[in-house]
């Protein structure tokens, strides 16, 4: 028998800390909440990125009565990116969340299906994204979705 142990990588910071750069983006994922149609979970989720083209794009999450059918602000973001420029790498995505009781003091993490769609993007372009889980008390930093999908399935292990 051998143990295998994995470590991950979390840098927690303060909004302050963040580089310029980094605090827009956390800023437009806060201010993309309010793009949110969330009639039906009233939570609220913004994601904005940045790509490698210095163009910032920005996502909501959508839902529909066929609940299925609604998409994650991560997706709507990164699927938006891809569609527009897909010649661009996603260097940094930011993410935050609210609810009723306003923006989450925790850090928000993507959904298991947003994590797999980021990390196919990630071999794609074979670039690293960067990714800030925002909350009002503090913020987390991932520096490659692998952090947060550890034995992941990609494309590679088809063959
Ligand atoms: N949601 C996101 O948009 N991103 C996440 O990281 C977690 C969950 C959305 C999906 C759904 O519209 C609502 O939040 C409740 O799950």
């Amino acid at each position: 028998m051998e143990q295998i142990d994995i470590n991950i990588s979390i840098e927690s910071y303060q909004l302050d800390e963040l580089s310029p750069q980094d605090q827009e983006l956390v800023q437009a994922a806060i201010k993309a909440t309010h793009n949110a149609y969330a009639n039906y979970s009233r939570f609220y989720v913004g994601a904005a990125l940045r790509l490698e083209n210095g163009k910032m794009v920005i996502g909501a999450n959508q839902e529909n009565a066929a609940f299925p059918s609604g998409l994650c602000a991560e997706r709507t973001a990164v699927f938006a990116a891809q569609a527009n420029y897909p010649d661009s790498p996603i260097e940094t995505l930011a993410i935050a969340g609210r609810n009723e009781k306003g923006v989450l003091p925790n850090p928000i993490t993507p959904c298991g299906a947003c994590r797999q769609v980021i990390l196919e993007i990630e071999d794609r372009y074979k670039k690293p994204i960067k990714i800030l889980l925002y909350g009002t008390q503090k913020i987390y930093c991932v520096r490659s979705v692998k952090d947060l999908l550890p034995l992941s399935f990609v494309d590679d292990n088809m063959r």
